[in-house]
């Protein structure tokens, strides 16, 4: 081969373990934003489990409620392919179903829009339902697509 054909060669093989783990390094960051985002929701969980329990004041729900919609549409785009793979535990079923994965997620955001509402209008008894529906649609997705 040729100098510069070595050298050409070499370059794009260099060209392609850059993109290469570029795209490993894109799948990291995919699993540490979604499992950031679902560590906002547990925390506003957490905040609306204590309105639960002590009923009220229902106006401290409110944002731990938007806050949970507001992740949950963001949610789905962390799921990039291949991103099944490396320290996750998310199952493979999810991009074979992404379907139905983003439909359980609308479910969360919807039922967190429910909840909010009801904060706002200061509903305590529909903040408790609100709260067993939105904890209904966690274990309605985790059972199918997460390892425990
Ligand atoms: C549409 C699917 C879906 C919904 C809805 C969902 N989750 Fe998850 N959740 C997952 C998957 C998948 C993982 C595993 C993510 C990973 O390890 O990459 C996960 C992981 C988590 C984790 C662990 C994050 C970490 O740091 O490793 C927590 C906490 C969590 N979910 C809480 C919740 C709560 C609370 C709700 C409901 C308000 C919820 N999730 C709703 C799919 C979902």
């Amino acid at each position: 081969m040729a100098y510069w054909r070595k050298a050409a060669f070499g370059a794009a093989v260099g060209v392609a373990l850059v993109v290469a783990g570029g795209a490993a390094f894109a799948q990291a960051d995919a699993i540490k934003a979604r499992k950031d985002g679902f560590q906002v929701f547990r925390t506003s969980m957490g905040a609306i489990k204590k309105v639960v329990d002590s009923n009220g004041p229902a106006a401290d729900a409110v944002a731990p409620a938007q806050a949970i919609a507001a992740q949950a549409a963001k949610q789905v785009a962390h799921f990039v392919p291949g991103s099944d793979k490396g320290d996750t535990k998310a199952k493979p079923e999810i991009w074979a179903n992404m379907a139905d994965f983003t439909t359980k997620m609308k479910a969360a955001e919807t039922a967190a829009m429910t909840l909010a509402s009801a904060a706002q209008a200061g509903n305590i008894d529909g903040i408790k339902a609100g709260f067993g529906a939105l904890g209904g649609t966690c274990g309605a997705c985790h059972k199918p697509y997460r390892n425990d």
